[in-house]
């Protein structure tokens, strides 16, 4: 036989039995190509919205289908049962982080550290403190019910010109983490309140899986142009965090007096102390810089996203912003809405749901990955796999939601004028790694819309114009493209 037929043999065995080996029992989907994993899916990926190219790779392949970046495999899953038989049943397998070497980020703190005792101790002190905090001080709600005086104080003064509610959500979220963690607010015309708010910005921007994690930086541009470039911008945004945060840790230091614990930093400052007396602490100074990264970075953009998209469908829908107002003072009155009577406004909590579903702003959720070889809906699953739990897939269900594109609370409640509570929107996730904040950021939430809503009407900034509802594409996040509103005093 001539050498040519032999390596063109060779050849076609060693193509076949590379595509063979990757469809053995894994889920369908995209084959791996040399070097630069799935090419074809890579180019749709640069050009449009991850989630959207997923949710038509979902109509192909169905709720769990694979992709490959470099030699990285990921999974996306679609529909509430397969992402609960995930993140729920199966969470001991499918609850660790993937690895980002050479992220700004090092796998350290709540947010990217894999499931194991670190994660464990570091989350169950953080949520302890957060829930405790207040007792004997400014409660949570106090300290949210004071932005909100501050905010609607601006508002008065804008006298129906446009605003950007945007802004001032913005610093109305960032003022109560600093109070939680620092113990301190800022004013609102603070340059160094805005120079710390944009750090966290740049932190929380595009994607948290970059290409640069998976490939060499000449081709990780191939399939994302601006990866490399954020990962730069994210790297000296951590730089600024780390000295904003080490000048408070000694702010701190000096007044610190451990029968009067202001906040999250002197509760650190305690537990410090006593490790230093010999006792070996999970919860010492690295770990707690990077808790107080995570809960700056996770807890400011998300809330402030979800009330811009709040107000801006209230503003777009006059008829849903006028019912929640005519709730408000039917149930309530005139007196200030405290987080207690959230149950007694069906309405507005429909609304909020509505807002959340319909934004979906985690619309891939915090991507997970598995700890060992495991099956799900009969495929093989191998340890290292990157899982994106697509809530978008659950938000968007026509089989869940009827009509899923139209925005509308009544869906949440029932023939008897209840709410229904049991549809399975996660905005949160489910499972172990459930948010953090989701305690703090439902109070803000409630609380914010209420109160605002019981003072002033939001209107769009031309009203002969359609709002624009467009996303930034250059966030992971479903994050609004700025925007202004017309706010004007409803007596
Ligand atoms: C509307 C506001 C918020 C939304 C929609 C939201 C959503 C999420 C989602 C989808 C995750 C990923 C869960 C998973 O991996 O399965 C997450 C994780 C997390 N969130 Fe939130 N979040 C919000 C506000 C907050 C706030 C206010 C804080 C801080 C106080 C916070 C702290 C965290 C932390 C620390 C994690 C990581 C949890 C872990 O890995 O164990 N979030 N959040």
């Amino acid at each position: 036989m001539d050498v040519t037929v032999i390596l063109v043999l060779i050849i076609v065995f060693c193509v076949t039995f590379f595509f063979m080996k990757q469809r053995k029992h894994l889920p369908p989907g995209h084959f791996r190509f040399p070097i630069f994993g799935s090419v074809f899916l890579l180019r749709k990926l640069a050009k449009q919205r991850k989630h959207l190219v997923f949710a038509e790779e979902a109509k192909r392949y169905g709720g769990i289908f694979r992709w490959y970046l470099g030699k990285q495999m990921f999974v996306v899953l679609s529909g509430t049962d397969v992402i609960n038989e995930a993140l729920v049943k199966k969470a001991e397998v499918f609850s660790d982080r993937p690895p980002r070497a050479g992220s700004a980020f090092a796998s350290k703190g709540i947010a990217w550290s894999n499931y194991g005792n670190y994660w464990r101790e570091l989350r169950r002190f953080t949520y302890r403190t957060l829930r405790d905090f207040g007792v004997g001080k400014t409660s949570t709600e106090e300290k949210i019910n004071a932005e909100i005086a501050v905010v609607s104080e601006f508002l008065k003064t804008s006298k129906g010109q446009p605003v950007s509610v945007s802004a001032l959500m913005q610093k109305l979220v960032a003022n109560v983490i600093y109070g939680i963690i620092f113990g301190r607010r800022y004013d609102y015309s603070d340059p160094e309140f805005d120079r710390v708010t944009k750090l966290s910005n740049v932190l929380n921007s595009a994607s948290p899986i970059s290409a640069t994690f998976f490939l060499p930086k000449f081709l990780a541009k191939y399939v994302n142009t601006r990866d490399a470039e954020t990962e730069e911008r994210r790297k000296k945004a951590l730089d600024d965090m780390a000295c904003y945060v080490s000048a408070q840790i000694e702010e701190h230091k000096a007044t610190f007096d451990s029968n009067n614990i202001r906040d999250f930093l002197d509760i650190y400052l305690d537990t410090d102390r006593d490790s230093e007396d010999g006792k070996q602490s999970i919860i010492n100074k690295e770990s707690m810089f990077w808790v107080i990264v995570d809960i700056f970075v996770a807890g400011t953009e998300t809330t402030k996203t979800t009330l811009d998209w709040a107000f801006l469908y209230l503003s777009e829908f006059p008829d849903v912003q006028k019912k929640c107002q005519e709730e408000i003072e039917k149930v309530i009155g005139g007196k200030p809405i405290e987080y207690r009577d959230r149950n007694s406004l069906v309405y507005v909590n429909a609304t909020i749901m509505e807002v959340h579903r319909h934004c979906c702003m985690a619309p891939l959720n915090l991507p997970h990955c598995t700890s060992q070889d495991t099956t799900l809906g009969g495929y093989h699953i191998p340890e290292g796999t990157i899982i994106f739990p697509m809530q978008y897939s659950v938000s968007r269900d026509p089989k869940l939601f009827k009509d899923p594109e139209k925005f509308d609370p009544t869906r949440f409640i029932d023939s008897k004028g209840q709410l229904i509570n049991n549809l399975p929107i996660v905005p949160f996730s489910t499972g172990p790694r459930v948010c953090l904040g989701e305690a703090l950021a439902r109070t803000e939430i409630f609380l914010v819309i209420t109160n605002l809503l019981q003072m002033f009407n939001f209107s769009p900034e031309n009203p002969d114009k359609p709002q624009d509802f467009a996303c930034d594409v250059t966030q992971s996040l479903n994050v609004a493209v700025p925007f202004k509103l017309r706010v004007s005093k409803r007596w």
